[in-house]
């Protein structure tokens, strides 16, 4: 089955852009000798934002902060094939390489590292690899066995080939992102980690490269995921039980979406959150509508009223 960030639907990969097309442009690095002669002179801090391309405004999120907070911007292009599961469709990700250099272009990228598959992994798939552990079994782990595995690989060799002095990613993946900062503080990789609130349409529905292929029946059910996590949080005062029930309540009214997990979880550990804790936790949800699998999650303080304010709705 699709799935929301691996599996964006689309037809043929488009062709890639010819020189004419990229005049203007930021430069597209498809070779690590190049990376590393503009890597080396790059004016510092240098921050990287990896993405899988087909960008939207929730990448440009992610580019704008790092513009407004680094000297430098690296954007890294990679459709990763050792994170996409046997039954996942690779294949058809959309490759949109000209509309992503035009928006990398627009938020101020200085470059666009984007490799074909032989370079990255040039003796075809790598012996050894990142262990997302314990961490990664929970939550998505468990309908994609060894995605975060294969996300936390490329993610290290990017790294790697763009030494940054900051990282940025969005909280739309909020285990991703949990993993990621525990592999860079576990491996010692002395990168600044740093995490954008995930951008919404106006409706609430968490911007992905695979909205677009929900039919406008899909799109309309989709919506209940954020308004599920919405109604558990308006009762994160009353307690972990009131918060889960409240979602699962509004999650159950809508036939049409197949849930898979709904969890209030500890932001670090991702384990359940006990019944008698309060503080900062993660409520998490992942759901199929249609032929798509959708993912989102709010950060939120139980125990405490909330402000709706910190999340970017468009
Ligand atoms: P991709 O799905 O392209 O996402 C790239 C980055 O954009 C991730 O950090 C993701 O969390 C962020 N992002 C996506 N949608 C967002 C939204 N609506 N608001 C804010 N940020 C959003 O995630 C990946 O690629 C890959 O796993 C990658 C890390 C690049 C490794 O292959």
């Amino acid at each position: 089955m699709p799935t929301e960030k691996d599996s964006p639907g689309g037809e043929t990969p488009a062709a890639p852009p010819t020189v004419q097309d990229t005049a203007g442009l930021c430069e597209v690095i498809t070779s690590k000798d190049r990376l590393a002669e503009v890597r080396a002179a790059l004016p510092g801090p240098v921050g990287v934002v990896m993405t899988m391309g087909a960008l939207h405004e929730g990448h440009a999120a992610l580019i704008r902060r790092a513009r407004r907070e680094s000297g430098s911007v690296l954007v890294t292009l990679f459709v990763n094939p050792l994170q996409f599961g046997p039954g996942e469709d690779l294949d058809r990700y959309p490759r949109s390489l000209g509309e992503d250099l035009r928006l990398c272009t627009r938020e101020g990228a200085d470059a666009v590292f984007a490799p074909p598959a032989e370079v990255m992994y040039p003796d075809g798939e790598p012996a050894v690899r990142v262990a997302s552990g314990a961490l990664g079994e929970v939550l998505e782990g468990l309908s994609r066995p060894g995605h975060f595995d294969g996300m936390l690989t490329v993610v290290a060799k990017f790294m790697g080939l763009t030494r940054p002095e900051r990282a940025y990613f969005g909280q739309k993946d909020a285990q991703q992102l949990v993993l990621i900062r525990r592999m860079v503080r576990d491996l010692e990789m002395g990168v600044q980690v740093c995490a954008v609130p995930t951008v919404r349409e106006s409706d609430g529905l968490a911007l992905s490269s695979r909205n677009s292929y929900l039919s406008s029946h899909d799109r309309a059910v989709a919506t209940v995921l954020f308004r599920a996590l919405r109604a558990g949080q308006e009762k994160a005062l009353e307690g972990a039980e009131a918060v889960r029930r409240a979602a699962e309540d509004v999650l159950l009214q809508e036939q049409d979406c197949h849930l898979d997990y709904l969890a209030l979880v500890d932001q670090d550990t991702l384990q359940d959150l006990p019944e008698d804790r309060t503080g900062s936790a993660l409520l998490t949800v992942a759901a199929r509508v249609g032929r798509t699998r959708l993912i989102d999650n709010l950060p939120l303080q139980v125990g405490a009223v909330e402000s709706p304010a910190g999340e970017g709705v468009n």
